[in-house]
């Protein structure tokens, strides 16, 4: 019963898709969205959105409440065992054995799927190397940094050769220099063939490698779409005016600009892009405003982010990464 649409079927198609916890909370209001074979995605939203449980639905570790979730054509209801071998997770949690070692908690997991164990022991070399563990590889896992932790969950994962690797907040509180090697490993197993899903609440992350993203606010999809096209929507630029002295009551109009004050002595401007901030100056100054300092708003994606979800801004947690516990 193999579906004749498989191969052009989407790495992962969800529809209408809604959860209502136990308790109550609708995490998902009806969600829907297709990721391309080979993609790269990201889905981005602020704490509580619904992206864990998308996830989890994804992954079956969550039951749905209603919709349909289909992975490489193959439907979740119908055929969750195929489903789910077609599927790589990395949770948000560290959930191995922290008292095993790195080598056997890969060649276990892969056993677990049917990976015989001379074949598991390959594989777990590969990607124990991929993820720069070989050395730690018969430590005991409680010993690894919590990078290193974070790099065995994506190495587990991979043991059973995924057609989709789904990460939820993979570089959580890692901090920058191992997060940039992180994300050279997740460009090579995409660019090997493997679909990729994450989440992350670092918007540089999603810049720097998804082709795709979705944003999700409350339950809902509030933006998706090709990542350069989301940011070419965006050639507003917002800028903070320090005024010496006070605003006049009436500010002027500059064509192209939006203008605010922000308060007594701090203008708000928006503008084009290409537009020359010195005609913005040069107006201003024959209003007798004179500007003694500016700042830039926020980065794009973060404004894009911000202006979707109002202000539970996900770019606040890149500024200061935390180190991992
Ligand atoms: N097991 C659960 N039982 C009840 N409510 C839950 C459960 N898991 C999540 N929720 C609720 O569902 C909503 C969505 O949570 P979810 O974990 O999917 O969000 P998230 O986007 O992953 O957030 P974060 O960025 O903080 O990880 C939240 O209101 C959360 O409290
Ligand atoms: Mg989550």
């Amino acid at each position: 019963m193999t579906d004749p649409n498989r191969d052009i079927a989407p790495a992962l198609s969800v529809r209408d898709l809604r959860k209502t916890y136990d308790n109550k909370v609708e995490a998902l209001k009806g969600v829907s969205l297709d990721v391309a074979p080979g993609d790269f995605f990201a889905l981005l939203g602020p704490n509580g959105a619904g992206k864990s449980t998308l996830i989890g639905i994804v992954s079956s570790l969550v039951n749905l409440s209603a919709g349909s979730v289909q992975v490489f054509g193959t439907d979740l209801r119908t055929d969750r065992g195929a489903a789910m071998r077609m599927i790589g997770l990395v949770p948000q949690e560290l959930n191995f054995n922290m008292f095993e070692k790195p080598l056997d908690i890969l060649v276990n997991y892969a056993g677990f799927y049917g990976v015989p164990r001379e074949e598991a022991l390959q594989r777990a070399e590969v990607e124990l190397k991929r993820a720069q563990l070989w050395e730690k590889a018969t430590l005991m896992s409680r010993t690894l940094s919590g990078g290193m932790k974070r790099r065995l969950m994506i190495a587990r994962a991979m043991m059973t050769r995924p057609r989709l690797l789904i990460l939820d907040e993979p570089t959580a509180g890692v901090d920058i220099e191992i997060r940039r090697g992180m994300w050279k490993t997740l460009k090579e197993i995409n660019a090997a063939g493997t679909t990729i899903i994450l989440t992350t609440h670092y918007l540089e992350e999603a810049e720097s490698l998804c082709r795709n993203l979705a944003i999700i606010d409350r339950g809902h999809i509030v933006e998706q779409g090709p990542m350069k096209a989301l940011l070419a929507k965006l050639d507003v630029e917002g800028f903070l005016f320090d005024i010496d002295g006070h605003l006049p009551a009436q500010l002027p109009a500059i064509e192209g600009t939006t203008l605010l004050a922000e308060d007594d002595h701090t203008l708000d401007v928006e503008m084009p892009r290409a537009m020359d901030l010195n005609r913005v100056f040069a107006a201003l100054g024959d209003a007798g405003i004179r500007v003694r300092s500016m700042r830039t708003k926020s980065n794009r994606l973060e404004e894009l982010f911000v202006r979707l979800t109002g202000d539970n801004a996900p770019g606040q947690a890149a500024a200061q990464p935390e180190k991992a516990a």
